[in-house]
């Protein structure tokens, strides 16, 4: 079982679907990683402030599958943005990853009080210039931060991993993303903090397509042309939640899944700060 791949418009291969492994330490994220990569996910995403790229390594290295049909995502913390400080960080992430190269580097929020990441960007231009990184994207970034990276360097992301669940649909973000060619990611896209899992209509949608209400809400992701990045460290869940290709939901269940109170649960963009 894999996901169907989209092309970015870099050229290079993005899954529909990949493994969220935050909050896990180095040894779960070890097993979770080795275990989604054995039923089939190719799409992993850590980041330097989970304190995990060494066991999302690890899990890498122990699997059967080969480097090259694996597209390993990891984020550029607050405290490292910077021109020189990112390359620095950079080379100390695909030390702790055991990588020769990374596939997808992002800056992992915006932090626009600093002013940084435009100078964060174009160290990562030249990270990818010298053939160690494939792709470059961002995470948290509103359609005026990414249109100052354009503006400034000529260069855009490929991808935008932003909150994304039926409890914030982000409808504008993605049609902007979607304008420029940028693949929407979404995180927390279980929208973990919430009961939406044990809402009812879910749970009668899931029961029309013998599925659970975890998979509605992931096919919902699909099928709105988002990339879901679900964590599972349960090897059923993780199997479940890449499960979601055969099935399809109609106009109506997709308008009914998006149908609830709307509110982010992490920070907004232009204020939030963590480094
Ligand atoms: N860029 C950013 O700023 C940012 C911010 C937050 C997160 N992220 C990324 O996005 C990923 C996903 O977000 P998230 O982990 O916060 O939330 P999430 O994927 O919405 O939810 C994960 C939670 O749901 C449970 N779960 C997974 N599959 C399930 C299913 N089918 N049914 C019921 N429960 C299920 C997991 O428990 P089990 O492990 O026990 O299955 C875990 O507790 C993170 O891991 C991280 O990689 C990025």
């Amino acid at each position: 079982m894999q996901a169907p791949t989209t092309t970015m418009t870099d050229g290079h291969e993005l899954p529909l679907l990949g493994l969220g492994t935050y909050p896990m330490d180095d040894s779960e994220a070890a097993e979770a990683v080795r275990g989604a990569l054995d039923v089939g996910y190719r799409l992993i995403d850590t980041a330097a402030s989970y304190g995990n790229e060494a066991g999302v390594g690890q899990g890498i290295a122990t699997s059967d599958v080969p480097r090259d049909e694996i597209v390993v995502t990891t984020k550029l913390r607050g405290e490292h943005q910077g021109y020189e400080a990112t390359l620095r960080a950079f080379a100390q992430s695909r030390e702790r990853l055991g990588l020769e190269y990374v596939d997808l580097y992002l800056i992992h929020w915006p932090l626009p009080r600093l002013d940084l990441y435009v100078d964060s960007w174009k160290a990562m231009i030249q990270l990818r210039d010298d053939g160690l990184v494939n792709s470059l994207g961002v995470s948290n970034f509103t359609p005026e931060q990414i249109a100052r990276l354009v503006d400034e360097t000529g260069v855009g992301p490929v991808v935008n991993q932003i909150e994304l669940h039926p409890h914030f649909v982000q409808e504008s973000m993605r049609a902007y993303d979607a304008e420029q060619g940028i693949v929407t990611e979404g995180w927390q896209p279980l929208a973990r903090k919430t009961d939406l899992l044990a809402q009812a209509d879910l749970a009668e949608i899931a029961e029309q397509h013998s599925v659970t209400p975890g998979q509605v809400v992931l096919r919902w992701h699909v099928q709105s042309g988002v990339v879901p990045i679900p964590k599972s460290s349960s090897p059923q869940r993780q199997r479940e939640n890449l499960d979601v290709f055969g099935f399809t939901l109609s106009e109506s269940e997709m308008a009914r899944v998006a149908d609830r109170p709307q509110a982010r649960s992490g920070g907004d963009p232009d204020t939030h700060e963590e480094f």
